[in-house]
């Protein structure tokens, strides 16, 4: 990426997502927005904005900003003062659930060898503050606003997220069905890093030789993880039976209806839709109801039928399919 002679060429950014911010309070970072390509300075740390500020921004489509890497820590302090917090509105802190998810979801990318205890971290906040994520949040206007231009960041993230709010709908009396999909949902993919990335970024021309290595990506998902003791075993069979079918032409084992676990039924579903929406494995990237009617059209009988048609009511619920598109210049103010 460009950047101004206000935003030093030897500096690494973090993104954090417009939504994040709250109106009139003083920000923890500095905040670059990107124009005409290049990082320019909108605000410093200390410095706020007002709730028409944010609104204007959004209206010309900035969702994001870009803050210097090593106030990354400060910023997730933030978030969680704003998640303890009892006096900041619920919708609020389920933005700071959304934005620490990416940033934990960073951090554990970053950590290398050492993921484990970034797992754990996330494993405690998706418990201690997920209940309040799924009754402040709907899929309808999650899943609009991560199809706006230039929100979507991460495909584990995203899955997690949309499987957390499912899962509170399908399964209301098991709330540890919320944390557990949402860990799932992060780490599914995990094992994709060992396949060759042609496989992973263009699944439009494989062979049949390709599709052998592709199906075992899930079985090197769980083996990545296995040293992980703090993830619980449901977790673990989710991440394996993500690529099962309701009908029994899924991978690796080939399972069929209730023999796939629920979490893995909830993270079927919300695993395409933003592979759909985002174009992961190199399809075009759709808006929500093209991905949706997609999904009810071609082949629905792979996902199981009383969590499609949920899943489809919630996303109808609230909220419009944003479309990407080209957004007009910000003024910098
Ligand atoms: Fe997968
Ligand atoms: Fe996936």
């Amino acid at each position: 990426m460009n950047v101004s002679a206000q935003a030093p060429m030897e500096q690494r950014y973090f993104r954090i997502s417009l939504h994040a911010i709250p109106p009139n309070v003083p920000i923890p970072c500095d905040a670059y927005i990107v124009v005409a390509g290049k990082l320019t300075l909108l605000r410093r740390t200390g410095e706020t904005f007002t709730a028409e500020r944010l609104r204007k921004l959004n209206r010309h489509e900035v969702q994001e900003f870009y803050a210097p890497i090593e106030q990354r820590p400060v910023f997730k302090e933030f978030l969680w003062k704003l998640l303890l917090d009892p006096t900041v509105p619920a919708e609020r802190r389920a933005e700071s659930v959304i934005e620490g998810t990416y940033l934990q979801a960073e951090e554990i990318d970053e950590q290398g060898p050492a993921f484990g205890a970034g797992i754990t971290e996330m494993m405690k906040m998706l418990q201690k503050f997920g209940p309040n994520f799924v009754r402040a949040m709907n899929l309808g206007t999650l899943v609009s606003r991560i199809a706006g231009k230039g929100a979507t960041r991460c495909h584990g993230v995203q899955t997690a997220l949309y499987a957390m709010l499912l899962a509170a709908k399908a399964f209301p009396e098991q709330a540890d069905l919320v944390w557990q999909v949402g860990i799932a949902g992060m780490l599914h993919d995990m094992g994709e890093k060992q396949l060759d990335a042609r496989l992973v970024d263009n699944q439009q021309s494989m062979n049949g030789e390709d599709w052998q290595a592709y199906k075992a990506h899930p079985g090197h998902s769980v083996d990545v993880l296995s040293g992980v003791d703090s993830i619980p075993v449901e977790v673990k069979r989710a991440i394996l039976e993500h690529h099962e079918h309701f009908d029994g032409t899924g991978f690796p084992k080939r399972l069929r209806g209730e023999e796939i676990s629920p979490l893995a039924r909830i993270l079927a579903l919300c695993d395409t839709l933003d592979k759909l929406m985002t174009g992961k494995g190199g399809g075009s990237s759709l808006p929500p109801d093209e991905a949706l009617l997609m999904m009810q059209t071609i082949r629905p009988e792979r996902f199981d039928p009383r969590l499609l048609s949920l899943f489809a009511a919630e996303l109808r619920s609230a909220g419009r399919s944003a479309r990407p598109g080209a957004g007009t210049q910000p003024e910098l103010t």
